[in-house]
């Protein structure tokens, strides 16, 4: 069992174990759910470790606030380390709850439950799954002058060494309550030197990994967009200053959340860090009925004494196992052929079937046909919303085009942006009502475009059939999902102000469930210009996110990298596409752009019919390289190799079959003394082949230099590191496979 139940000294407490990972809660003396240990393991804690890690207040500092002098004369709950908070008792550090017109929320030890398995977050709100080991601890605590009580879920998968964290508040008085704030994760954790890192970014720059020094005050990220945002993604690592991709103490929270978010890291003068993470305050009131209870998202926790890397690897192994849905759990992703950077919005049947043929004859498993296809559209500005064949662009209907398609021996995926509508559709002009506004206010657009009302019931009633519909009426199998807007004028009919955030994204979750639920086979690919919504309850109903619009490779290396330390490679939709970039203007070597977009779902983005013959041999022989390599760059081992120097990228995945390191060289740097790929962490005396790669497969340039492209090698030779080829020219990738031999 991962959960067992101790005696501290002040009541209850409990030891959530995982083989690497120890919890340790316990009651304090008034009843609050203090947090006394999250880190390394305990190995088999007992009562006695729990009364060592309770903190002991021998005397009060002069104005500290006490919060029951009479129960407990030195306690002040502003002082202790607690795994959750509310306002008005000494704590004046940011809480885990709100109430409107309330300044004290007070919440205190009722009882607690044990029980075997996963106590998921209700439907719509996405749920992870557990393992074989998984135990659920709920305390419930309350506040008896406001009628609240608050159970706080802890769902401990202990094969996966992750404690998945949630909320749920119920009101259990006569009269309404409104609640402002309703964290999913309160923990305060010993603060002596820790940094934080964030993955904040834009537009085709996602993800950009920032690391800084955690000092007294709050640093905080988030999003007020609608979605959880290229600006801030919502998960957050933070470790010991210094840490290492092998070495250190890291701790993550990623929430199961693809709406608003908040996390908040506060440093207090006692060096103690409280951590909060929720969907974001600003705005949010939401009205509990009597009786009612409003559940947080999930919030996926762990812990890695491994270094970042250590924790990237735990994180990836669970969003593999229990978080993307069922029926692509460790499942192959095929090769795709996506349309749009190809042709954008101009192509015909004709056009179409002539791509996929072409893709097909280089080895593609599926052909995407992406936006332009429905309505009218020939540009951004009109049709969404109209989810029929173009009758200019495809007169024998979508039907006939799949068809032929599929004939072809390749699958057939469709593009939408369902969220969203056009001001030039029909669907607007039947039901200008269903577009999110506030009364008496023009609603502003985004790339043409207004926000659909996914509060109300009609429209998404209306999106699950027109949607299905279209799922039906053709072989259609992917389906790229996408939304090009932020949330502006977020006003419906159907909710008060304070619920519309909250409500939109659960009502895009009905949607998805109530779509992809019964078409589980339908390969889901999420993508909200590029990744703007790169988040777990994203990937909870799609395996894969398109990662970013920006299809150059050497901006993708710090995008990939970035996801990386939250995200598989498997979640990642990565493409190759044309050179120069259409995004920078920058030439790469088509190998450069293969190498960054294999350690990803692979695809290509360009158009199949106008390759040159050496470029059509050079893409078909990397399909069949990659594909015999799939398993292992998808759901393989992924680890981010600390380059010697910062022009360099280096990553390698490995699983029981084989290993693959990549060497991103940027840019050449004067006075080249050549480079190494050291490739830890491999069967020290095992015996493996090296073969390294280059351009169009194979290393001119270095074989003319004498460099040796296939040799053998042991894994402690590797370790060692590998004399790489030296080629002239920036952005060169050389990916080096490493199989076992015998
Ligand atoms: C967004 C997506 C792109 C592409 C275009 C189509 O920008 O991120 O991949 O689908 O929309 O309009």
């Amino acid at each position: 069992m991962a959960i067992h139940t101790l005696n501290g000294p002040h009541g209850p407490a409990w030891h959530l174990a995982t083989p690497t990972t120890s919890w340790l809660l316990a009651i304090g003396p008034l009843g609050h759910l203090e947090l006394l240990h999250w880190g390394p393991t305990l190995g088999q804690a007992s009562d006695v470790d729990v009364a060592a890690l309770t903190p002991q207040w021998p005397y009060t500092p002069g104005v500290v606030v006490v919060a029951d002098e009479a129960a407990a004369p030195t306690y002040s709950l502003g002082r202790t380390t607690l795994a959750w908070s509310g306002p008005g008792k000494g704590d004046y550090r940011e809480p885990g709850v709100e109430v409107a017109g309330e300044n004290v929320v007070d919440l205190r030890y009722v009882r607690h439950e044990v029980l075997e398995g996963v106590v998921g977050a209700p439907a719509p709100l996405p749920s992870c799954d557990g393992d074989d080991d998984t135990a659920t601890l709920v305390v419930t605590l309350a506040d008896e002058v406001l009628g609240l009580e608050c159970d706080l879920v802890f769902t401990v998968a202990a094969a996966h060494d992750v404690v998945v964290r949630r909320t749920v508040l119920r009101n259990v008085c006569d009269v309404a309550r409104t609640v402002t704030r309703l964290a999913a994760f309160v923990a305060d954790v010993p603060g002596v030197g820790l940094e934080a890192i964030t993955l904040d970014g834009e537009w085709l720059r996602e993800a950009h990994p920032h690391r800084r020094a955690l000092e007294p005050g709050t640093v905080s990220i988030g999003s007020v967009t609608g979605g959880s945002s290229a600006e801030h993604n919502p998960g957050v690592v933070v470790c010991e200053r210094g840490a290492t991709e092998t070495h250190g103490r890291a701790w993550a929270t990623n929430l199961v959340w693809s709406g608003n978010h908040r996390t908040a890291l506060e440093l207090s003068w006692t060096q103690t860090l409280r951590w909060v993470v929720g969907e974001h305050p600003q705005g949010f009131a939401w009205e509990l009925a009597p009786g009612d209870e409003l559940s947080s998202p999930e919030a996926v926790t762990a812990y890695s004494a491994g270094g970042l890397g250590g924790l990237s690897t735990t994180l990836h192994r669970f969003v593999d196992d229990c978080v993307v849905p069922a029926a692509w759990r460790r499942r192959e992703r095929p090769v795709l052929f996506n349309s749009w950077e190809g042709s954008y919005f101009s192509f015909d049947h004709g056009r179409v079937v002539e791509m996929a043929r072409a893709a097909a004859g280089l080895g593609a498993e599926l052909f995407v046909l992406d936006d332009g296809w429905f309505g009218h559209r020939d540009d951004d500005t009109t049709s969404l919303g109209d989810w029929t064949a173009h009758a200019g662009k495809l007169p024998d209907g979508l039907a006939a085009l799949a068809e032929e398609v599929v004939g072809l021996d390749v699958g057939f995926g469709l593009w939408f942006e369902p969220e969203a509508v056009s001001p030039d559709s029909d669907l607007y002009r039947a039901h200008p009502d269903w577009a999110v506004r506030v009364p008496g206010r023009e609603p502003s657009l985004a790339r043409h475009e207004l926000l659909l009302d996914l509060c109300n019931p009609d429209v998404r009633d209306h999106l699950v059939e027109v949607l299905g519909g279209v799922l039906d009426s053709a072989p259609i199998s992917y389906v790229k999902w996408d939304m090009n807007r932020k949330h502006s004028d977020a006003g419906s009919p159907t909710c008060p102000a304070g619920e519309f955030h909250r409500r939109w994204t659960l009502g895009l979750y009905d949607v998805l469930a109530r779509v992809f639920g019964p078409r589980p086979e339908v390969l889901l690919e999420t993508c909200s210009s590029g990744g703007n919504r790169f988040d777990l309850g994203m990937l909870a109903f799609g395996p894969q996110i398109w990662a970013s619009d920006c299809t150059d490779p050497v901006e993708r290396q710090d995008i990939q990298t970035g996801l990386s330390l939250l995200y598989p490679p498997s979640t990642m939709g990565a493409h190759v596409a044309a050179s120069p970039s259409h995004q920078t203007a920058r030439h790469t070597p088509l190998e450069t752009r293969f190498a960054v977009a294999a350690f990803g779902a692979l695809g290509y983005e360009l158009d199949p019919t106008a390759l040159s013959d050496d470029d059509a041999a050079a893409i078909r022989e990397q399909i069949a390289w990659y594909k015999e390599r799939r398993a292992t760059f998808q759901f393989g081992r992924f680890r981010r190799l600390e380059p010697p120097q910062g022009f360099l990228r280096q990553w390698v995945v490995d699983d029981d079959a084989r290993a693959i390191a990549v060497h991103h060289r940027r840019l050449v740097p004067a006075a080249d003394l050549g480079h190494r790929l050291v490739v830890p962490g491999l069967g020290a005396e095992r015996p493996y082949l090296v073969t390294i790669r280059g351009e169009g497969g194979t290393t001119s340039a270095a074989e003319l230099a004498g460099v040796p492209l296939q040799f053998p090698a042991s894994g402690s030779l590797l370790a060692a590191g590998l004399s790489l080829p030296l080629e002239m020219g920036d952005h060169v990738s050389h990916l080096v496979d490493i199989a076992p031999l015998g």
